[in-house]
């Protein structure tokens, strides 16, 4: 075609496609390169902005490597992350939430009733639950794997005090479908500002900040996985979280127990005397 305009644009891109491309990339890309000439010429996108923007997903590039994930943090700020996990969820089950950078496979197995507070400060959480199907029968052989950030609202990954599997575990759940364990209150933090996404808050406006939150991935045989976390009801950053995570199935009330009342079962049972922290929250798989 060599009278090409602002009209035409669009439609000889499509046209510049093979006949035999598959055609889900056909659906694929031609939506986004619509869209995306829609959008240019809806905000009349200047030269100087379009240069901004190259320059904005070249230093996202420059700033990735294999531990550092720049273009999944721009994706979960955006929003994109969390539209994708809504478009691919399913109703019946308990509902999926971002995944983040910070957790790392490989972790040791803790025992139903296991502790991965430590030595760490912080206010003692007793967390269980049971995984179950969509009719409520438990499931048994479940393997949930959760981590969360220390009371220093880092992750172990970016913390050189931390040892490389602080406030990681793999449980699997017996025959009850139960899962339980002890930690810390996670607390709320900021997404990583020293790069490119730093730069896109301070220009927008926005904060960074993530409610608090314990991150799970659940998995059984003959079952969709599952990966999904939980946030207390009295979090300050519940309704403003920085990566759109938050669902109302997946907020949780933290129970305050009263100083004597730590049950039996757990690695702690006999050394807490204090108040605690107790939340349950069950976890619903739906059939593959
Ligand atoms: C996280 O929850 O670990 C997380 C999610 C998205 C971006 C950064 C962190
Ligand atoms: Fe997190």
């Amino acid at each position: 075609m060599r009278n090409v305009t602002k009209d035409n644009i669009t439609e000889i891109f499509m046209g510049y496609m093979g006949e035999d491309v598959n055609p889900r990339l056909r659906e694929v890309v031609g939506s986004l390169v619509t869209h995306l000439h829609a959008f240019a010429k809806e905000v009349n996108l200047t030269h100087a902005e379009w240069e901004t923007g190259i320059k904005f997903l070249e230093h996202t590039g420059e700033i990735s490597d294999a531990e550092r994930h720049e273009f999944v943090l721009l994706s979960d700020v955006l929003g994109l992350s969390s539209l994708i996990d809504m478009i691919n969820s399913r109703p019946e089950g308990t509902s999926s939430s971002v995944l983040g950078p910070f957790h790392i496979s490989g972790a040791p197995p803790l025992e139903i009733g296991g502790d991965m507070k430590g030595q760490f400060e912080g206010e003692l959480l007793l967390a269980e639950g049971i995984v179950m199907d969509v009719d409520g029968n438990p499931i048994e052989g479940a393997e949930i794997d959760i981590w969360q950030t220390a009371p220093n609202g880092l992750y172990s990954s970016q913390d050189e005090n931390q040892d490389t599997f602080s406030f990681h575990g793999i449980q699997t759940t017996g025959a009850n479908g139960r899962y339980a364990f002890t930690s810390v209150k996670p607390v709320e933090y900021e997404v990583p500002t020293d790069g490119p996404i730093g730069d896109f808050f301070d220009a927008c406006g926005r904060h960074a900040w993530r409610p608090s939150h314990l991150h799970f991935i659940v998995k059984a045989d003959g079952y969709r996985s599952l990966v999904t976390e939980v946030f207390p009801d009295d979090d300050p950053y519940l309704d403003q979280d920085a990566v759109f995570g938050v669902r109302e199935d997946l907020v949780m009330s933290y129970e305050t127990m009263p100083a004597g009342s730590f049950p039996d079962g757990f690695a702690l049972s006999g050394q807490v005397d204090g108040s605690y922290l107790r939340v349950k929250f069950d976890l619903t798989l739906v059939r593959e």
